[in-house]
């Protein structure tokens, strides 16, 4: 397998509205950031990927970008940007930009032109139509929930947007759209960003018929058939990279939700000539796929579906494709609450097994922020709490709509909405959790006096550290990144076990993730072998053993 920097690395992602406030006005900033390079150096990361800092009406906390070659004024300065890549490159950390291209805002002045008249030199920039029968274009819906079109009175036609109605969708087909955000990432690249991940890349191709959706339970019509990889994704994604991405040493990873392997090898296969790695999101989707409201249900996830989806992944692209590993983000619930348990007797064990699971698997891992600390769900029970626009949109249009009981509803936010990761990174034990000497745009989770980096920094045996080890023991030993996977006790329903091989080098991963004992036996290739890390004390790692819950540990030969 060829070896790549960007294999090796371990990635940090960054919320930056939620991860420290410098200057008291109750946000997250630039300097901010600089100020904890010391902290994520210390973790021992090496690549930090940083949400939207660009120019923004923060309809959707920057994913709304107004203006791509400008820093966000609550963020700072462009000359704080420059700082903050002078400082990361320092310490030897790179830093990815958040693109974000598959729409813009709509205060972005291409729009602002775009919608001026049908025949302004920006009209198609973007994707209008006309009504039929005095209705929208078609029946899809938004992400966001709402129809994924918006009538504009000026020139009586509708626009589409899969996200917001302040996120209008780019239209790709335009030549010149293409080249003005290839011009766009050669602006950054210069700058001297070391890469890009890439939001929702996977849909900036519609297919140009837009047909009727299929609706299930909700009120809208699926856009996903035309929209998610669709007919061009792949010719414009090879442009680009020519155009762009091959005559720089950057890493790129798509957001690609809904990829299969087979796709995932199309955008990111060892000689696709499109993207270095891509995120699937099976083993987080999962649990959605069954039920009628999508991601709003109280359903706990089902471990074994979760086990199957992961080995998959890493069975099957072994050799051809690269994996991203993570298990949240910004989009999803913390994890330790979601696949660990969040009881205050196995959060500290859980978020250190989970950890475990999956840094010793094959692929990037992604930590996001205050994962290294077991920071868990805030479990806001009022929709005033709530900040984040999927979340207030989707309880107004499925109660208001009776297709969804509100205690419900509510039930479903507090387990699922966004919010729960974008509550403020949680440093001290000082009001506001150190985050700001403001009023933070979003509550700070309750739980900071015992979750937060100060008292882990200070506790050898903390999360944190344990994260430090992981991180370490990858850095070390080649088999954690190039070693080839095999999976054990595939039909366990507590046990994740798997071994990596790379020439004589064994390497065992074992994991319980039950909050009650597990029954194994340690496979004999293993007798004698080091443990190079575990979560809780064992004095034998051989023969039969019983794992206690939550257990985690990994041995070396
Ligand atoms: C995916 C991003 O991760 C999410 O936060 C955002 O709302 C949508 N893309 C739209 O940009």
């Amino acid at each position: 397998m060829k070896k790549n920097w960007w294999k090796e690395s371990v990635v940090y992602q960054i919320y930056p509205k939620s991860f420290n406030d410098s200057n008291g006005d109750g946000i997250g900033d630039i300097n901010g950031i600089i100020e904890k390079l010391d902290y994520l150096k210390e973790l021992g990361v090496n690549v930090l990927w940083i949400s939207p800092m660009l120019e923004s009406p923060q309809d959707d906390n920057g994913y709304d970008i107004s203006d791509y070659r400008r820093i966000y004024k609550d963020y700072g300065t462009m000359e704080d940007y420059e700082k903050l890549l002078e400082e990361a490159h320092r310490r030897e950390i790179k830093v990815l930009m958040d693109l974000v291209v598959n729409h813009t805002s709509d205060e972005h002045q291409w729009f602002l032109e775009s919608k001026k008249s049908k025949d302004n030199p920006y009209r198609d920039y973007y994707i209008w139509k006309n009504p039929v029968n005095g209705k929208e274009p078609n029946n899809w819906g938004g992400v966001f929930g709402g129809s994924a079109w918006e009538y504009d009175d000026e020139t009586q036609m509708y626009y589409l947007h899969l996200f917001s109605k302040k996120q209008p969708d780019l239209n790709w087909e335009n030549e010149k759209v293409r080249q003005e955000v290839y011009d766009m990432m050669k602006f950054w690249c210069d700058k001297g960003i070391d890469g890009f991940r890439m939001d929702v890349i996977s849909m900036i191709s519609k297919d140009q018929s837009f047909p009727e959706g299929k609706v299930g339970s909700g009120l809208y019509g699926d856009f996903g058939p035309y929209c998610v990889h669709g007919p061009r994704v792949h010719e414009f994604l090879k442009e680009m990279n020519r155009e762009v991405l091959s005559k720089y040493d950057i890493m790129t990873v798509g957001e690609t939700s809904g990829v299969t392997i087979e796709e995932a090898q199309k955008y990111a296969g060892e000689n696709s000539g499109e993207l270095n790695m891509v995120f699937q999101f099976e083993h987080v989707e999962d649990a959605s796929q069954h039920v009628e409201f999508g991601k709003w249900t109280t359903a706990r996830y089902d471990f074994k579906a979760f086990k199957k989806t992961m080995i998959k992944w890493q069975e099957q692209l072994q050799g051809k494709a690269w994996n991203s590993l993570f298990l949240g983000n910004h989009d999803q619930p913390r994890s330790v609450s979601r696949f660990g348990n969040d009881n205050p007797a196995y959060r500290e064990t859980s978020a250190k097994m989970l950890a475990t699971c999956l840094h010793m698997m094959q692929g990037t891992p992604y930590v996001y922020q205050g994962e290294e600390l077991g920071m868990t769900n805030v479990y806001f029970d009022k929709l005033e709490d709530y900040r984040d626009i999927e979340s207030i949109q989707y309880y107004t249009e499925l109660t208001d709509s009776g297709l969804m009981d509100p205690d419900y509803m509510m039930k479903c936010l507090m387990l699922r909405s966004r919010d729960n990761a974008r509550t403020p990174m949680q440093w001290n034990d000082s009001e506001q959790a150190g985050f700001t000497k403001g009023q933070p745009w979003i509550k700070v989770n309750p739980n900071y006096k015992e979750i937060n980096a100060k008292s882990q920094l200070a506790d050898p045996d903390s999360i944190f550290h344990y994260y430090q080890k992981l991180i370490r023991i990858r850095k070390e030993k080649d088999i954690v990144v190039y070693g080839e996977f095999e999976p054990l006790y595939r039909e366990d329903d507590q046990i994740f076990a798997y071994i990596r091989r790379l020439g004589e080098e064994r390497l065992l991963t074992v994991c319980n993730f039950s909050e009650h004992p597990a029954e194994m036996e340690i496979p004999e290739e293993f007798t004698k072998a080091r443990c190079l890390i575990s979560n809780l004390e064992r004095k034998s790692f051989e023969g039969k053993i019983v794992l206690k819950p939550y257990e985690a540990f990994v041995l070396y030969k």
